[in-house]
C-alpha cells in the first residue's frame, strides 16, 4: 500500500476545518488509495478545541487516516509535508483599515514562509486560504526562499465553482456540461469573473445566457457571492471554503487536463500584460503537480481594464506590506 502523505492545516480548530478535515482523512482530497498523517496547526488558545476536532477524527475511524499531529509549533507542524493548507488568518477587526489588516496577516504568514522553506518536503504544494488570500500568498512565497514560487497558490477556486454553478443554473444544465470558465485576479470583489470562452454542452455560453444576465446578475453576483452568504447563513461560508481547498489541492496533486480552473498563482512570465511580482489568478490546466496557464486567449479591451482593475488592487496591497516582502 502507498506510503502516508503528510498534510499541514492551520486554523485546524475554526470553521472551514470542521468540514475540511474530515474530507481529507477520508481521502477526497488525493484519493481513495492514499493514506494521510494530518498536521493540525492553530494558536495556543485554540488547543483545547483542536484536542476535541482531533478527538472527532479519529472517532471516524476512518481507514485511510494514519496519524494526527496537533501542534501550535510550525516546525513540528511543517515537518516533512507535503501539502499544506494555510486556513488560519486574522480577521478584518471592527473599524480596521485595510492595510493595518495586511500587516496583522504578514505577522503570520512571515513565519510559516519561513518553516515551510525550512521544514517541509521539498516538492510540497501551499495553497493560501486565509484572507486577504492572494497577499497572504505573496508574503509567504516571499519568505520560503528555498521553494519555488510556483509551489504556492492562493484560493480562487470557490470562486470559479460559484461561477460554474451560477451558469449550470441558468442555463439549465448540470456542472460536467460547464467549461473553460475563467476568474482573473484577486479574491476579493475586484475579481473577473470573465465567460468569454466558457462553453455549456459545447455551445458558446455568452450566447446561451445573454448580455444583459452576463453584466447585471452574473458578475456581480460571483464578486459578491461571500456577502451573500454571510447576509444568509448569518456566518461566512465555511463547507463551500472547505470544499474549494480541497478540490483546488486535489486539482494540483492529481491533475486538471480536461478543463481550465482558475488558481491564484505567481505572475512573473505571464503573456496577459499583469504585472509581475502578484499572486493573480488565472486560468490553469494541471499535470504531473505542475500547473501551465492558458496563453494565447484573446483578450477584449474591456476585459482588459477589468483585469487592471483587480491587479491594480493587488499592487496596492504589496504597497501596504510592500517593507515586509523579502524578495
Ligand atoms: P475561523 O475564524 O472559524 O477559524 C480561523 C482559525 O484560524 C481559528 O481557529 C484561529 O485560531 C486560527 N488561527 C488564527 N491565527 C492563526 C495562526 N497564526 N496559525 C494558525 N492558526 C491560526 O475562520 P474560517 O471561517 O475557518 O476562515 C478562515 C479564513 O479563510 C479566513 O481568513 C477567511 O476570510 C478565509 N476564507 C477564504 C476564502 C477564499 O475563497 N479564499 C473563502 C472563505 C473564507
Amino acid at each position: 500500500s502507498k506510503k502516508p502523505i503528510r498534510v499541514a492545516v492551520t486554523g485546524a480548530a475554526g470553521q472551514i476545518c470542521y468540514s475540511l478535515l474530515f474530507r481529507i482523512a477520508h481521502g477526497d482530497m488525493l484519493g481513495y488509495d492514499q493514506p494521510v498523517i494530518l498536521h493540525l496547526i492553530d494558536i495556543p488558545a485554540a488547543q483545547k478545541a483542536l484536542k476535541g476536532v482531533a478527538m472527532e477524527l479519529g472517532d471516524c475511524a476512518f481507514p485511510l487516516l494514519q496519524g494526527i499531529v496537533c501542534t501550535d509549533d510550525l516546525k513540528v507542524g511543517f515537518t516533512d509535508v507535503e501539502a499544506a493548507l494555510l486556513v488560519g488568518a486574522k480577521p478584518r477587526g471592527k473599524g480596521q483599515e485595510r492595510g493595518d489588516l495586511l500587516k496583522d496577516n504578514a505577522k503570520i504568514f512571515i513565519p510559516q514562509g519561513k518553516a515551510l522553506s525550512d521544514y517541509a518536503h521539498r516538492d510540497v504544494r501551499v495553497l493560501v486560504v486565509g484572507n486577504p488570500a492572494n497577499t497572504n500568498a505573496l508574503i509567504t512565497a516571499t519568505h520560503a526562499v528555498s521553494l519555488p514560487k510556483k509551489n504556492f497558490a492562493a484560493m480562487t477556486r470557490l470562486d470559479h465553482d460559484r461561477a460554474v454553478w451560477q451558469v449550470a443554473e441558468k442555463t439549465g444544465s448540470v456542472v460536467a456540461d460547464i467549461a473553460k470558465v475563467v476568474v482573473w485576479g484577486n479574491h476579493s470583489p475586484t475579481m473577473s469573473p470573465d465567460l468569454a470562452w466558457a462553453t455549456v454542452k459545447g455551445k458558446r455560453a455568452l450566447d446561451l445566457v445573454g448580455e444583459e444576465w452576463y453584466t447585471k446578475t452574473f458578475i456581480p453576483r460571483v464578486q459578491k457571492r461571500g456577502a451573500e452568504i454571510i447576509e444568509n447563513r448569518g456566518l461566512s461560508s465555511a463547507a463551500s471554503a472547505g470544499n474549494a481547498a480541497l478540490e483546488h489541492m486535489r486539482s494540483w496533486f492529481l491533475g486538471h487536463k480536461h478543463d481550465w480552473v482558475s488558481f491564484g498563482i505567481w505572475s512573473n512570465g505571464n503573456t496577459y500584460n499583469v504585472p509581475e511580482g502578484l499572486f493573480y489568478s488565472f486560468p490553469v490546466t494541471v499535470e504531473n503537480k505542475e500547473w501551465s496557464v492558458v496563453n494565447g486567449l484573446t483578450i477584449t479591451a474591456e476585459q482588459q481594464r477589468k483585469m487592471t482593475v483587480t491587479a491594480n488592487e493587488l499592487l496596492e496591497e504589496r504597497k501596504a506590506i510592500e517593507d515586509l516582502l523579502k524578495i
